[in-house]
């Protein structure tokens, strides 16, 4: 996704700009660019490429000025190149503007803008809000951007500079995420906390429809009707090193082996063993809604989707409340029935992921309560909606979500374990197997982590697999499609995941010996047998198996080819063992094919657009 910086200030703006899109780097972008504006003067030096090619071109040149904008694109409008990068500037080129989002009615304004002379460079709808300033700006920026953006549809985070205005940095969002870090003399705009993070820990969040004018004295916050906000100042709590990779080769290692710890925090201080019951601050004002909830929907997409996927299955279990999981982006354009008692959980771990926004603010409209399960603190999803939870795994930065997703998961238990006991349907004995259990669960993800080395070894041997399945049943059918989507997003092989009992109706057509077949065949019962006979059919048709398995199985492992071992545990919270051998089979086949795995081609971490 994008990224945007600006700098206000005393200090020589290039360097912080730079600085600044390298902390976003991991959003993933394919060009970049930086506009620094010196005694009347704008300098703006953009690539098709890396910031690392941008500090090359930069080199020797010295763009000087204290005040400055700098930008990563992810192509949204217009191909992925040097001219469609951003910054972008009016025809006289005093105006620079910077723009995350998609402008929908872009090209009505442009085909008038074009009409009355505006010559435009780009293919970008960014460009046109540069040209659109430009033909509204009457000596006042602030009011230029105002006008400009009263007659816009779509959504934008955006910084503007004018180059008779230096003294002050415009910002605006509308549906694309901005902060504002607060420094000494200094001030920044930023599309997110890491680009900031190195020179100020007190920021204000932008929300919809609010403007700030950013000087390096201060901050007026507005709405783009000109009323005033009083500005929140909050504190950011991780630091640096946390986002940094601490010795790992990726950021996605990193991550899969920080989920003892993120699991930890996950669960910290919402455990009530004595009483075998869970407690969720977020939630502490919406007592009365859970407990006459009539159903959950849960809004997500992806590995987020997945996480709700499993939340159905924990909350049906335990509280015995009927939920249904839907693709956010379906839910927003179907018509769908919200009745009295319903309630919305919108799973995102960066909580700005614009179809699942969409669908909370449409599930808001239509009149369900809606409550958010986020990672980023103030992401917007975070904030508008009317409660919710943060899942506190740290920032997660490989483009592939790990550690997000079983923090997700162990909300979502927490919650499924904290209605249940509110309804009684949980009882003391079941709560306080359950509530130790979970204390349990990150020594034994721990024990997954140290027993890996297999994994490379099985990696070596299907890395140049075209093909593979993944196959389960109950509680674990959504862990098979997340080791799908893992292997598939990270190193370009194609991975899907399906209930094992779907095996005969369409997909045992694809079994061969060249099919390595993932079977998740944990913890015993009737589904654990089902799903030995679906490894018989594979097995009958010379499909390779490979199966994650409690430790000390003595069935699976006379039919499977390769066995992955984890802990026993609950059978409930076996999807949280479950997955990480197969996140750390998709790294490891990944890294062998060569793979750019913390920011895969064609994907960001955050998709904020449409
Ligand atoms: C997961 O590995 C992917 N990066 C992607 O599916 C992601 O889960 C999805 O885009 C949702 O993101 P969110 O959790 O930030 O909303």
């Amino acid at each position: 996704m994008c990224g945007i910086i600006g700098y206000i200030g005393k200090r020589e703006a290039t360097p912080i700009l730079i600085n600044g899109l390298k902390r976003m780097e991991y959003r993933g972008y394919d060009s970049a660019g930086i506009a620094v504006l010196h005694n009347g003067n704008i300098n703006i030096t953009k690539v098709s490429g890396k910031i690392a090619q941008l500090t090359e071109r930069l080199n020797g040149l010295t763009l000087n000025g204290s005040v400055g904008l700098g930008h990563t694109r992810w192509a949204t409008h217009g191909e992925p190149n040097e001219t469609n990068a951003h910054p972008h500037t009016d025809c006289s080129g005093s105006i620079v503007l910077i723009h995350n989002g998609i402008i929908e009615n872009y090209y009505t304004i442009r085909v008038k803008l074009a009409a009355s002379g505006h010559i435009f460079r780009t293919q970008t709808d960014s460009e046109v809000l540069a040209h659109l300033i430009e033909e509204l700006y009457e000596g006042d920026i602030e009011q230029a951007v105002r006008s400009a953006l009263s007659k816009v549809k779509g959504t934008y985070g955006i910084a503007v500079m004018h180059h008779d205005e230096p003294e002050k940095l415009i910002a605006a969002r509308m549906g694309s995420p901005l902060v504002l870090g607060l420094g000494a003399a200094e001030n920044f705009i930023a599309s997110d906390l890491a680009a900031v993070v190195d020179h100020t820990r007190n920021v204000i969040y932008l929300n919809d429809g609010e403007m700030a004018v950013v000087t390096s004295d201060g901050v007026i916050q507005t709405k783009l009707d000109k009323s005033p906000v009083s500005a929140k100042v909050e504190q950011i709590f991780f630091n640096i090193a946390e986002i940094e990779k601490g010795g790992y080769p990726h950021f996605m290692l990193k991550e899969i082996h920080e989920q003892p710890n993120s699991l930890t925090d996950s669960i910290r201080g919402r455990l009530l063993p004595e009483a075998g019951a869970s407690k969720l601050g977020g939630l502490a004002n919406f007592e009365e809604q859970l407990a006459a909830v009539k159903r959950f929907i849960i809004l997500g997409c992806g590995t987020s989707w997945h996480a709700g996927l499993i939340g159905e299955y924990l909350i049906e279990e335990l509280a015995g409340i009927p939920v249904e999981v839907e693709y956010a982006s379906e839910f927003r354009y179907r018509e769908p029935i919200i009745e009295p008692g319903t309630i919305t959980l919108s799973i995102s771990q960066s909580g700005e992921t614009i179809d699942t926004l969409a669908a909370m603010r449409e599930a808001k409209v239509r009149g369900a309560l809606t409550l958010g399960i986020c990672n980023v603190v103030g992401s917007t999803i975070a904030r508008e909606s009317e409660g919710g939870v943060y899942i506190h795994a740290g920032p997660e930065i490989g483009v592939a979500s790990t550690k997000a997703f079983t923090s997700q998961v162990a909300v979502l238990t927490l919650l499924a374990l904290h209605l249940g006991r509110q309804r009684g349907r949980i009882s003391l004995d079941r709560g306080q197997e359950l509530t130790q259990e979970l204390i349990n669960l990150p020594k034994k993800v721990q024990q997954v982590l140290d027993n890996s080395d297999r994994i490379l070894e099985l990696a070596k041997k299907y890395v140049d697999s075209k093909n593979a399945l993944y196959l389960s049943r109950g509680i674990n059918y959504p862990v098979a499609l997340e080791g799908a989507l893992k292997l598939k997003e990270i190193s370009y092989i194609h991975a899907e995941g399906y209930p094992a009992a779907e095996m005969k109706h369409g997909p045992i057509a694809l079994i061969d010996e060249n099919m390595p077949v993932v079977f998740i065949a944990v913890n015993g019962g009737a589904i654990y047998e089902k799903v030995i006979s679906n490894i018989e059919e594979v097995r009958a048709r010379k499909g390779v198996i490979i199966a994650v398995v409690n430790e000390g199985d003595q069935v699976i492992t006379r039919y499977a080819d390769h066995i992955l071992e984890i802990p026993l545990t609950d059978h409930i919270l076996s999807p949280i063992l479950a997955v990480i051998p197969l996140q750390l089979l998709a790294y490891h086949i990944a890294v062998l094919r060569g793979c750019n795995v913390d920011q895969p081609r064609n994907l960001a971490k955050s998709v904020t657009v449409e």
